[in-house]
C-alpha cells in the first residue's frame, strides 16, 4: 500500500492515478470510496451532516482499508491525517506514506482547474486565508507521518509522480508487492 497525502489541490488523486499503470496498482481515493458507502458526495455529507461526521466517516474508511491491508495506491483527503487513530493503522500497513507538499499559490492554483467541491472553502471570501490557517494545523501532521516529502511546487503532476514512482520501487521490489 502507498498512501498519498497533502493538502487539498496537492494532486494526491492525479498523481495516485497516474501511478496505476507503473506500479501495477489500484487507486483509491479515500473521498470517493465514502461517497461510494454512503451513497451522498462530500459535499453533501458536509451540509446535511456537518464536518465532524464526515471525519468519524474518514476514520471509519481509513480504518476499514488499512485493516484489508489490500495492495493499491491509496489518495487520502486533505484532513484525513487529523485522525491519529486512522493514519497510525495505516502506517503499520503502508510500505510508504508521501506527503505532496505544496505552498498555498499553487494550492490554490490547482483548486481553480478542479472540478470537486471543497466545502471547507466554500464559505469563505478568503480562500488563500482559509488554506494558510488549515495548512498551519496540518504540517506538522504531514511531517510526523511522512515516509518521503515530495515538493510539488511549479512542477507538473506527471513529473510528481515519476518522483514518486522513483522513490517507492527501490521499497516496493523489496517487499515483492504492495
Ligand atoms: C478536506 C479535503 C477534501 C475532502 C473534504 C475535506 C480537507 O479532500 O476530504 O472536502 O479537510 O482538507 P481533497 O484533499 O481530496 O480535496
Amino acid at each position: 500500500m502507498i498512501v498519498l497525502m497533502g493538502m487539498m489541490g496537492s494532486g494526491k488523486s492525479s498523481v495516485g492515478r497516474m501511478l496505476t499503470r507503473r506500479l501495477n496498482l489500484v487507486a483509491i481515493d479515500l473521498d470517493r470510496e465514502i461517497e461510494r458507502r454512503v451513497g451522498l458526495t462530500v459535499a453533501e455529507i458536509f451540509a446535511l451532516h456537518g464536518e465532524a461526521y464526515f471525519r468519524i466517516l474518514e476514520e471509519e474508511a481509513l480504518l476499514r482499508l488499512a485493516e484489508t491491508g489490500r495492495p493499491m495506491i491509496l489518495s487520502l483527503g486533505g484532513g484525513a491525517v487529523l485522525s491519529h487513530r486512522g493514519m497510525e493503522a495505516l502506517k503499520t500497513k503502508a510500505t510508504a506514506v508521501i506527503y505532496l507538499k505544496a505552498s498555498v499559490p499553487q494550492l490554490l492554483m490547482r483548486l481553480k482547474y478542479s472540478r470537486v467541491k471543497r466545502p471547507l472553502l466554500e464559505n469563505t471570501a478568503d480562500p488563500s486565508g482559509r488554506l494558510g490557517e488549515l495548512l498551519a494545523v496540518r504540517r506538522p501532521l504531514y511531517e510526523r507521518y511522512a515516509d518521503f516529502t515530495v515538493d510539488t511546487n511549479g512542477k507538473l503532476l506527471s513529473a510528481v509522480a515519476e518522483e514518486i514512482y522513483d522513490l517507492v520501487r527501490p521499497r516496493l521490489s523489496a517487499r515483492g508487492r504492495d
